[in-house]
């Protein structure tokens, strides 16, 4: 293994500022099998506690089933809205926060809590840790995926439940993120919920602790 030169520096650096999170101008264009295999391959690239890799990858292309996940989410979207009011509730009715069907791919990945490698090394003191490993191969995927020009759009906004019962995810499995996928016609320049004026990012100086809290 040798160093990164110049040139590889920049690229992941400029990976990890230009990785959006993608929810609108999708492409309908289709995803090759070998370019969602890489960004598969680079997710379960991922470090894991222990070694366990406790996700896997379902990947969805079936309009059925993205239809029945988008009903799944517009019934979430109504529930999650009725919390605001007002001036941030009409901010919230016009974010667009989910691209199912625009996206042509759709992948949810999940944690198997019981995965039987690693032998649970490091999940004595934190079992949590196994969701952790799955975030991190979450991450994986966003960079590749942006490096390949795929946009990526997590849709948390969803009843788990009934996203189990329609992929047939087993009962003891948990969802942890379902991402659509696919070719875009433009990247924004900063998060949509900062050019739609709901947050903004908070300066690194405000969250950085030295020695202590
Ligand atoms: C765990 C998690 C869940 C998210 N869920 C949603 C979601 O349901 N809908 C959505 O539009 N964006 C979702 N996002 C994306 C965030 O809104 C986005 O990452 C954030 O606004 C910063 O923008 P950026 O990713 O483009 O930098 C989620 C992100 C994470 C990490």
């Amino acid at each position: 293994m040798s160093e990164f030169s110049i040139d590889e520096k920049r690229g992941l650096y400029r990976a990890i500022y230009e990785r959006r999170d993608v929810r609108s101008h999708f492409l309908p264009a289709p995803v090759p099998d070998d370019v969602l295999l890489r960004v598969l391959d680079a997710a379960h690239h991922a470090p894991s506690v222990g070694f366990m890799q406790p996700w896997d990858f379902i990947v969805i292309r079936d309009e059925a089933t993205r239809g029945a996940v988008r009903e799944n989410f517009e019934c979430a979207n109504r529930k999650a809205a009725a919390i605001y009011q007002d001036e941030k509730r009409s901010l919230y009715d016009n974010l667009k926060l989910a691209a199912i069907m625009e996206a042509p791919v759709n992948v949810c990945v999940t944690c198997d809590h019981q995965r039987n490698k690693g032998a649970g090394l490091g999940r004595q003191s934190n079992p949590t840790t196994d969701l952790y490993s799955t975030v991190c191969a979450v991450q994986n995927l966003w960079l590749a995926a942006r490096v390949e020009s795929l946009g990526v759009g997590w849709v948390s906004i969803l009843d788990h439940d009934a996203l189990k019962a329609t992929l047939k995810i087993p009962a003891e499995i948990t969802p942890v993120a379902y991402l659509c996928i696919g070719y875009v016609s433009e990247w924004g320049s900063q998060p949509e919920l900062e050019k739609q004026g709901w947050e903004n990012r908070e300066a690194l100086a405000n969250l950085l602790h030295h020695d202590r809290w």
